[in-house]
């Protein structure tokens, strides 16, 4: 089946971060609507934060939610790279935000981020309905060379389908990710992408001939139609 992409393009840096807030906070109250709990999983990288920091004033019943990141960088949680402490900085401090229920990746210093993995993969099957596990809502990153959460081109992690997050590798970090099953049964996925160094990348993305293995972002394939919510510099629009 062929994925469909609906591409959206803001007016600025503003507009894209109150759309990409709005359309979280309405795909959380439909899933409240239906369930007891909703599940999210947020993006990390630099572009989100604008992003949370408006979604954490809005007005949900954030008790009922628990959120997960697609991705983390295996550093310590206090590290400035840590996509965790990002989101503590923007949604988790936010006046409504911070009620919701936050399941940081497991990082089991000791032992490695395969073992990270594991309890991720172990955490995800716990708290989401489904095998593999259902979100909601998966909001996803692209990287300029075309990856998303951390699937990197050419990586082993692009073909891990038996479980639900791997360790990978990527700009010189070890990493942690859900996996392309996982992020392909989400019931709504949506690409936050900005910046003029992601034209290429995002071109690939909505090209039905691209490769997965040379834009991961294409191994995402969900049944419902993918939003991409891009800003004009990403979307190769000029601004006048
Ligand atoms: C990470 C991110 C990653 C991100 C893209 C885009 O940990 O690196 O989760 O997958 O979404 O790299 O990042 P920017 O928004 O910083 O361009």
């Amino acid at each position: 089946m062929m994925t469909t992409y609906k591409l959206e393009i803001a007016l600025d840096q503003n507009d894209l971060a109150r759309r990409a807030s709005q359309i979280i906070a309405t795909y959380i109250d439909l899933a409240l609507d239906q369930r007891e709990r909703a599940q999210i999983a947020l993006s990390g990288g630099s572009t989100p934060a604008a992003t949370y920091k408006l979604l954490g004033q809005e007005h949900l019943p954030w008790d009922r939610v628990d959120v997960f990141l697609g991705d983390e960088r295996w550093v310590d949680l206090s590290d400035g790279l840590s996509n965790s402490s990002m989101i503590r900085k923007t949604l988790l401090t936010g006046s409504q935000g911070s009620g919701a229920k936050f399941h940081t990746v497991p990082l089991t210093e000791l032992t490695g981020p395969a073992d990270s993995a594991k309890e991720l993969a172990r955490l995800v099957e716990k708290t989401c309905v489904g095998s593999p596990p259902v979100f909601d809502l998966i909001l996803l990153g692209l990287g300029e060379d075309g990856h998303t959460a951390s699937l990197f081109p050419g990586s082993d992690a692009l073909n891990e389908n038996d479980k639900w997050a791997t360790e990978s590798y990527g700009n010189g970090m070890s990493r942690i990710t859900l996996t392309a099953p996982v992020l392909s049964s989400a019931r709504k996925v949506v690409f936050l992408v900005s910046g003029a160094g992601k034209q290429q990348a995002l071109k690939r993305l909505l090209d039905p001939k691209e490769t997965f293995n040379r834009t991961p972002a294409c191994l995402v394939k969900p049944r419902s139609e993918v939003l991409v919510l891009s800003d004009k510099a990403a979307a190769g629009v000029t601004s006048d």
